[in-house]
């Protein structure tokens, strides 16, 4: 029965002659989740999107990248507040790339208009016209100011407040409630008691399809399988779990137990809107690990997730070196998101171009945590309208790839470049030792 969960996916012959049976287990699952989804969740597209790493963001350096299409650009301020700019000089719209921030003031490279982090003009005189022609450009250029959005720094990882609306006049970011609801220790987890790495990958697909996968745990025996180092993930061998779902207004919640064995856990994914999952094991205050995995929205079919690992086991730095944990866990992290990359991107063009409707491929559905989330997303997406930009942008309108994507899985390149790394860190720890003693004796 398993292993023609797996065929329905690859044939549309199986699929029809199953519907009749399938329909009505999903009408059964509908009427059952209907009754639950009176409490849902508040939270809708927009809200906090953890950005960027902390330790990315240098002193001084503009870090561009932008949400639904829109441009923007975060830097720190000389009191190391994180200001995030909507990329558009508000004098003759030039974006900043190619421009600086230094001594305090944000330069953009078209006329120079020099801005504080706040968002006042220091130097209208430069941008008016009244010393060319006899007109009177002075009072509009009193208008011109940056718009900004809200920022916090939680957990090392920079939040943007993403609205519809910016701000012209943030002094200093006051808290926000909902950031509490993306707190790692207000979700159960002590990150002290934690060792961690990170990557960050870009995809050209639509973002929301990064997020149903990882929120979609039939497809990891089977693409993950010679990947993930679990005995039960394998591609062989589909294990049968039961499900437990948490629902309230902040997150949505699956656990997964083992059928034939239902006081073990498998794993458990919570999805916190608008763009975060977690992902452990047990009880988050006794989880030996967490998986922390932030999904931008950068445009239409770009996204980047920054995933960080947090684990309990193989604290030991000295050990860790030895044995290049790191590096060999950021291999693995690379391998996986190839692995997805493909059929993900694959899978947004069917979407797109009208080949595939939601509605039509129930099968994965029938994980409730899945059925949540797309009626999160539809209702959110609808109410919030966050695509207003990316639709009157042109397809071929790629001036911004080359600064958006940082590390596209298509061309493998961190995937290479984090192998020489080992090769490297290889080399330094175990030959080069071995090569001086050889030569000392
Ligand atoms: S467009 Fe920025 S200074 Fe003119
Ligand atoms: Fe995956």
């Amino acid at each position: 029965m398993e292993n023609n969960q797996f065929n329905f996916f690859k044939s549309r012959e199986i699929n029809s002659i199953l519907k009749p049976l399938r329909e009505e287990r999903i009408v059964k699952i509908e009427k059952y989740e209907n009754k639950e989804l009176s409490k849902d969740l508040k939270i809708g597209v927009f809200g906090w999107y953890a950005v960027c790493p902390s330790i990315e963001l240098k002193k001084n350096k503009l870090h561009f990248f932008s949400l639904y299409d829109q441009p923007l650009l975060i830097f720190r301020d000389k009191e190391n507040n994180v200001r995030c700019i909507k990329n558009i000089c508000p004098h003759r719209g030039a974006s900043f790339y190619g421009g600086s921030y230094e001594n305090n003031e944000l330069t953009c490279p078209y006329h120079g208009a020099k801005f504080t982090p706040d968002g006042n003009c220091q130097n209208i005189g430069r941008l008016t016209c009244t010393h060319i022609i006899d007109t009177n450009y002075e009072e509009y250029a009193k208008k011109i100011h940056l718009s900004q959005y809200k920022t916090l720094e939680r957990d090392d990882y920079i939040f943007i407040n993403y609205l519809s609306e910016t701000y012209t006049d943030i002094e200093t970011v006051r808290e926000d409630d909902q950031i509490n609801k993306h707190s790692l220790s207000n979700n159960g987890f002590d990150i002290k008691e934690y060792a961690s790495e990170e990557v960050l990958v870009d995809f050209k697909c639509d973002w929301t399809r990064i997020v149903e996968n990882h929120l979609d745990i039939l497809h990891i025996f089977w693409v993950h399988g010679n990947t993930i180092p679990d005995k039960d993930v394998n591609r062989n061998f589909l294990v049968s779990f039961k499900q437990k779902i948490n629902i309230n207004k902040d997150y949505i919640e699956s656990i997964y137990y083992y059928k034939n064995d239902p006081s073990n856990e498998f794993i458990r994914i919570r999805f916190i809107p608008p763009g975060r999952i977690l992902i452990y094991k047990g009880e988050p205050e006794k989880s030996r690990y967490l998986q922390v995995l932030d999904h931008i929205p950068l445009g239409n079919n770009k996204a980047r997730v920054i995933v960080r690992h947090y684990r309990k086991f193989m604290k030991n730095r000295v050990i860790n070196n030895l044995i290049l944990f790191k590096e060999i866990q950021r291999r693995t992290f690379y391998k996986i998101f190839n692995e997805d990359y493909i059929i993900l991107k694959t899978q947004t063009f069917n979407h797109k171009v009208g080949l595939i409707k939601n509605e039509e491929i129930k099968l994965l559905g029938e994980d409730r945590i899945i059925k949540y989330y797309w009626d999160w997303y539809k209702r959110s997406e609808e109410k919030d309208n966050p695509w207003i930009h990316s639709k009157k942008i042109e397809q071929n309108m790629d001036v911004y790839d080359k600064l958006i994507f940082k590390y596209p899985p298509e061309i493998n390149k961190l995937d290479i470049l984090n192998n020489l790394k080992i090769i490297r860190k290889t080399f330094i720890t175990y030959a080069s030792p071995l090569i001086l003693f050889l030569l000392l004796i």
